[in-house]
């Protein structure tokens, strides 16, 4: 049982670095359920990390019920396979919630005001992500109509000549906000190959009729993407939001007053903060808890490569030195992204998470000179001992 321990009175002054501390879940490759996410938000409460970026939907399950289109979680939420390889090599498809194979789930809308309402007690702030143009491919087996081809199985971006798509994201987003008390809300833009706009005639004409032409710097179809995302901005702008993306929104022109994460190093947020947009760190190169942590890989489960131990997280220095100074108050925040497709359960969510969330924390909170990387492991000795 726990010995009671009395302290003398003190006064402690504290503050963090960074305002923005974030960790990220991705709940799409695998998903996990309500007490997984409150388990997720108690480590991230016990790390003093004030923002969980959940998310939500991508190409192998969408997981947040939206009323006005239930066919995302009656169908775009399941899986007919029990492991995500197998999902991968025999085509990746998706099922009906009552079929016997079906895998996977999806997250009421009164479960996310539960979850959310569990997260503010702890003063974090959700921040929710639906992914668009690309990384759709669940969307799309759904609602085809919102493709280039028009067919299920065949595109993973939205077709951006379309006004079904523009309609359908309004609609999605309007419900989120709904839930979501957050001032930001991500919209992904990442790894869209945009290879399909090339060839389809609606996102043609609308690269014509908005005169997205090539230029020096970027593709008609970079363009395209830009001109879609910043119609995102707009939308959430009034309705009193901000947008986040990804560092491939600054392809073809970022949106006037988006913030960017910066993850394919650290190139992005520097051009964000060289644009007086403010900028989250989260580099791969440091802050992908999905890498291994181990070099030692036979003895580790499998991971989706890299490699990141923890004295390599503790050692990030988020504010780049070539920033100038009035440059650097734009980088706002750092976190760390957990990708699943390597990971099947939530014991496996800890197991990559922990010690690291803690060198994390550290990284979020400290000055440089504050940082000592052998101190930090005997401090670790006893929250070990918590976990
Ligand atoms: C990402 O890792 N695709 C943001």
């Amino acid at each position: 049982s726990p010995k009671k321990i009395s302290f003398p009175a003190l006064r402690i002054e504290d503050w963090p670095r960074f305002a923005y501390r974030g960790a990220h879940l991705d709940c799409c490759r695998h998903f996990f359920t309500v007490e997984e996410i409150k388990s997720f938000i108690d480590l991230i409460c016990m790390h003093k990390i004030n923002n969980f970026h959940w998310h939500l939907t991508d190409d192998q399950g969408w997981r947040i019920e939206i009323k006005k289109y239930p066919r995302l979680t009656s169908f775009a939420a399941w899986r007919p396979f029990d492991k995500l390889n197998d999902w991968w090599v025999e085509g990746r498809t998706f099922c009906e919630q009552d079929d016997p194979r079906a895998v996977g789930g999806y997250y009421t809308q009164d479960d996310i005001r539960e979850v959310v309402a569990y997260a503010a007690e702890r003063h974090i702030t959700i921040i929710p992500e639906i992914e668009m143009p690309g990384h759709s491919e669940e969307v799309l087996a759904t609602y085809p109509e919102l493709s280039c081809s028009g067919k299920p199985y065949v595109n993973a971006d939205f077709c951006i000549g379309t006004e079904k798509t523009f309609e359908f994201l309004e609609n999605v987003l309007f419900e989120v906000i709904d839930l979501f008390p957050s001032e930001y809300i991500h919209v992904g833009g990442d790894e869209c190959p945009k290879k399909e706009w090339k060839r389809c005639a609606k996102c043609q004409a609308l690269i014509a009729a908005q005169h997205l032409q090539a230029d020096g710097r970027h593709t008609a179809e970079e363009r395209l993407q830009s001109y879609f995302i910043k119609h995102a901005e707009q939308h959430l702008n009034q309705l009193g939001r901000q947008m986040i993306g990804w560092d491939e929104t600054l392809e073809g022109g970022l949106a006037p007053n988006a913030t960017v994460m910066s993850w394919r190093g650290e190139g992005g947020g520097m051009e964000a903060a060289r644009q007086h947009h403010k900028v989250i760190m989260t580099p791969n190169t440091y802050l992908y808890f999905d890498y291994y942590q181990s070099a030692d890989k036979a003895h580790e489960p499998e991971a989706i490569g890299g490699y990141l131990p923890l004295q390599h997280v503790y050692s990030y220095e988020p504010m780049p030195r070539q920033l100038k100074a009035d440059e650097q108050p734009y980088i706002i925040g750092v976190q760390a992204n957990l990708w699943t497709e390597y990971i099947p359960s939530f014991r496996q969510v800890e197991y990559m998470e922990l010690p690291r969330m803690a060198a994390l924390s550290e990284v979020q909170w400290c000055s440089p000179e504050q940082k000592d990387y052998n101190a930090f492991i005997k401090r670790l000795q006893q929250l070990v001992k918590v976990y």
